[in-house]
């Protein structure tokens, strides 16, 4: 394993020019963590730049998480334990493995050990007596849970809201609330954070995200919106996917349909409809997942 186990984390903030921003005095940029790294992109490094450090000081020599068959997470731990030479398992969400898979092919080009369970298994992921039995399976395995989202997982995003241009608004796609909890730790409370949930019921996920942080326990300065989740998890219509081809095309910004595209779609929607006050200074942070992209045309939903 690479004593240094580090990436430039220096990503591009773009600016975002339109005629719909222009009139309304906005200023739009989007922080570019799909470009931190070629195969360790987006929130995926952020959450796990800490956990590595985690694993190392506690000895741990190889990475054991869990994910979906399509999962960005599993694509990035597996490019990760490949980059910086550690052992990576995946536990999948099956029952079968597909080879063809393109982000399950990629995880297995880095070697990662790949385990399909069946969805009941799987459901026991969090479950403390599950995660003991891992533990002894694998005792040279630090375990990191689905989605990479943990206590370790805030600083990296905390470091990313330190990191931002000065913004009245940020605005993140939000999965499993990691990535919002770490940036409300990092952001000044004059700033607000709002996170667009791409599930669907996401209410619950409030809860999480101020379990997570503790400043988002006390302070108001942020938002979840639920009504952007387009159908649910992975869900998208038409009109979303021409909106993520249509910004592809006039700001040369690549998204997917299932997180980034999700929030920019709703921040488009938002700011047509004039829900930040003229002056406002707004960053989005794009957290990557264009691996997502192969797995939609390889399942023909794209
Ligand atoms: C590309 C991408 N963006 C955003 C998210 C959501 O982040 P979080 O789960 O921390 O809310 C994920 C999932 O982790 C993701 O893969």
């Amino acid at each position: 394993m690479h004593n240094l186990l580090t990436i430039d984390e220096n990503s591009l903030v773009q600016q975002i020019d339109s005629l719909e921003l222009k009139k309304r005095n906005i200023s739009l940029c989007i922080k570019r963590d799909d470009l931190l790294h070629p195969l360790i992109s987006g929130n995926k490094w952020r959450k796990l730049k800490y956990n590595l450090t985690a694993m190392q000081t506690q000895g741990k020599t190889e990475l054991l998480t869990f994910g979906g068959a399509f999962s960005n997470h599993i694509h990035a731990c597996a490019a990760a334990g490949k980059h910086f030479n550690f052992k990576t398992h995946g536990i999948i969400r099956g029952p079968e493995l597909d080879l063809n898979n393109p982000t399950i092919k990629f995880a297995k080009q880095c070697n990662m050990q790949l385990y399909p369970v069946t969805r009941i298994e799987y459901r026991h992921r969090h479950e403390q007596a599950y995660l003991a039995q891992l533990k002894q399976q694998f005792p040279n395995a630090y375990l990191l849970p689905e989605g990479g989202t943990n206590l370790a997982a805030l600083q990296g995003c905390k470091e990313l809201a330190q990191s931002l241009p000065e913004s009245d608004y940020i605005i993140c796609p939000t999965g499993s609330g990691g990535t919002i909890a770490g940036l409300i730790e990092g952001v000044k409370p004059s700033t607000h954070v709002i996170g667009i949930a791409v599930l669907k019921q996401a209410d619950y996920l409030k809860n999480e995200i101020k379990a997570l942080s503790s400043r988002a326990n006390k302070q108001t300065n942020w938002q979840l919106l639920c009504d952007y989740h387009g159908g649910g998890y992975g869900k998208f219509d038409a009109q979303l996917w021409q909106f993520c081809q249509t910004m592809q095309q006039q700001h040369q910004l690549p998204l997917e349909p299932i997180y980034s595209g999700k929030m920019m779609f709703a921040l488009w929607q938002l700011i047509k409809a004039d829900h930040f006050p003229a002056g406002s200074k707004i960053t989005a942070i794009h957290t990557g997942g264009l691996q997502g992209l192969a797995g939609l045309r390889y399942r023909q939903l794209i």
